[in-house]
């Protein structure tokens, strides 16, 4: 099991100049051509930066900021610098719409997080991305929440494929979503699973945030009976909102 801590962020929250990047970054955000481009990668890169200043005890001035970089694999994932050396962090990040969203966890954890809006899709897509069993279960759900359901399939795909390390690399159909209750009345966090190629499961979480679904998975080490134990235990142990952390400095060195 590991804690893992969120953060999301808008548009708003991003400042107007560049000192909270590194010179790095500068050439990267100058080498993207297209202004949503650009404007997803800068929010991307504040939510993480952030979630990660809390995490590892930075001070959150902007140019403390600027020390903690997010490089960008060559699959695309997202890796923590701090001070030009890894940080010791998994990130995850996700942005839609003017939000995002970061998920952090400590070494050896990996993660994947994502942020979706609940939209209308139509039949084709559903038919085209989704697994037959997800269908029944997008089938069976009352019509009101038929984009909401659609919306945390989706989403916990996308987590997964992140964790996963490929993204749309891999069909869609290849990691299955299931959860064990809907419990569409409730805010807060709710367990999903993901399984991909009928061995390898993800334990992670959803919630409804508005107009929005967030969900987080990550992968736990592969003991069968401890991973069955940590699954009840899991349902009781939500992600901790960065900004709700009482001491993370003193959180993050219990962990290392
Ligand atoms: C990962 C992916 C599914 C996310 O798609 P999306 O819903 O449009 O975007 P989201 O906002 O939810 O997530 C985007 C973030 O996912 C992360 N990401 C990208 N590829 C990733 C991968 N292979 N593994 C894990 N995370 C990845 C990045 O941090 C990215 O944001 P950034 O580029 O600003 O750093 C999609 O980008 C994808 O399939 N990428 C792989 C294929 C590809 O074209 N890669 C380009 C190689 S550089």
């Amino acid at each position: 099991m590991t804690d893992v801590y969120w953060l999301e962020q808008t548009d708003a929250n991003v400042p107007a100049g560049n000192d909270w990047l590194s010179s790095s970054e500068v050439a990267r955000l100058t080498s993207l051509r297209f202004a949503k481009r650009r404007g997803d990668w800068l929010l991307g890169r504040w939510t993480a930066k952030r979630a990660l200043a809390v995490c590892l005890n930075v001070p959150d001035d902007l140019q403390s900021l600027a020390g903690i970089e997010v490089r960008q694999a060559t699959s695309g994932a997202p890796e923590a610098f701090l001070a030009e050396q890894p940080a010791g962090a998994s990130i995850s990040l996700s942005h839609c719409s003017g939000r995002a969203i970061c998920a952090v966890a400590f070494a050896p954890a990996v993660l994947g997080c994502d942020l979706e809006k609940i939209e209308e899709r139509s039949d084709v897509f559903v038919a085209d991305y989704f697994t037959a069993e997800e269908q029944a279960l997008v089938a069976r759900s009352p019509e009101s929440e038929r984009a909401l359901v659609l919306a945390l399939l989706w989403s916990g795909k996308e987590s997964a494929l992140k964790a996963l390390n490929t993204g749309l690399r891999l069909d869609t159909r290849s990691v299955v979503v299931s959860c064990r209750d809907f419990s569409f009345d409730q805010d807060g966090w709710e367990a999903l699973q993901v399984c991909y190629a009928d061995d390898q499961v993800f334990h992670g979480w959803w919630q409804r945030a508005g107009d929005f679904v967030h969900t987080i998975v990550s992968v736990p080490p592969p003991n069968t009976p401890v991973q069955s134990q940590s699954r009840g235990n899991c349902a009781n142990r939500v992600p901790v909102r960065i900004e709700d952390a009482p001491c993370p400095g003193v959180l993050v060195a219990g962990l290392r």
